[in-house]
């Protein structure tokens, strides 16, 4: 089911169902495995989580954390999504790095990288008796070009559908990109996007209109039984209202 809600108040409303779908996911199977996103938008929903009330509603022993992709940084390096995670979230939980699952941006081997996270993925989730690793969630921010995670357009990632990790070089960046494929994310129980900003109206507008490609707006290749866009006005005010009829949550 794919629900759409606009609200100015998108990291409380991210900040609840985070501590939702962790309550449920913790009842039912004794952990939350959630895949986070990276970029800048997610930051104040992380810092969000980091204070109270929402700390204190989160059995966060039990949470462990994966990154929905990375850039071929340094773990400490201004660029990397593992130090904003660190820097908002874990640091000031005090989250222990068994339950951390950074991409190994140390190795100077951009295929191995991707290769070895795919095998701490699985190892995770080697209990759990399904073929594909199934995360509780999967948070997921939105480019202005349409990619998600490091989907990007017209790139050979879109097309794998086979591994569950992959390394990228991607022109438009000059730089390695790595990233959870579709299969992984679209595997997940539930996956949230996450997108603020009048800089975003264009692309949100076109993430729901159905003639664009995969291809040209890799986020129209995500897909979940739950899945959830939190959009803020500013960056919803050219969504086709019709849309929004048919896919508004309460
Ligand atoms: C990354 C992200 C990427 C991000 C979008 C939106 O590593 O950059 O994972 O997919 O979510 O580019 O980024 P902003 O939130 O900074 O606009």
């Amino acid at each position: 089911m794919k629900r759409i809600i606009v609200t100015d108040d998108i990291f409380k409303t991210a900040a609840d169902r985070f501590a939702d779908l962790a309550r449920t996911a913790i009842n039912a199977r004794g952990r939350f495995d959630v895949a986070r996103a990276g970029g800048t938008t997610p930051k104040s929903l992380y810092r969000m989580l980091a204070s109270e009330p929402h700390r204190l509603k989160i059995d966060w022993a039990k949470v462990f954390f994966f990154f929905g992709d990375e850039r071929f940084v340094p773990f400490n390096d201004p660029k990397s999504n593992f130090r904003m995670a660190d820097e908002s979230l874990f640091r000031p939980l005090g989250i222990a790095e068994s339950q951390i699952f950074r991409w190994p941006t140390e190795e100077p081997n951009p295929a191995s990288i991707a290769e070895r996270y795919a095998t701490s993925i699985a190892s995770h989730f080697a209990a759990q008796s399904t073929d594909c690793p199934r995360f509780d969630l999967v948070l997921l921010g939105l480019g202005e070009d349409g990619h998600t995670a490091s989907l990007f357009p017209e790139t050979a990632a879109l097309a794998e559908f086979t591994a569950t990790t992959l390394a990228c070089f991607v022109e438009k960046l000059g730089a390695w990109r790595f990233s959870l494929t579709f299969p992984l994310i679209n595997r997940a129980r539930t996956v949230i996007f996450l997108v603020s900003g009048e800089k975003k109206a264009d692309v949100v507008r076109d993430v729901f209109d159905p003639d664009h490609s995969v291809s040209a707006i890799p986020a129209r290749g995500v897909e979940s039984d739950d899945l959830l866009f939190l959009i803020d006005r500013p960056a919803a005010r050219l969504i086709d209202p019709e849309k929004l009829n048919e896919n508004s949550a309460a």
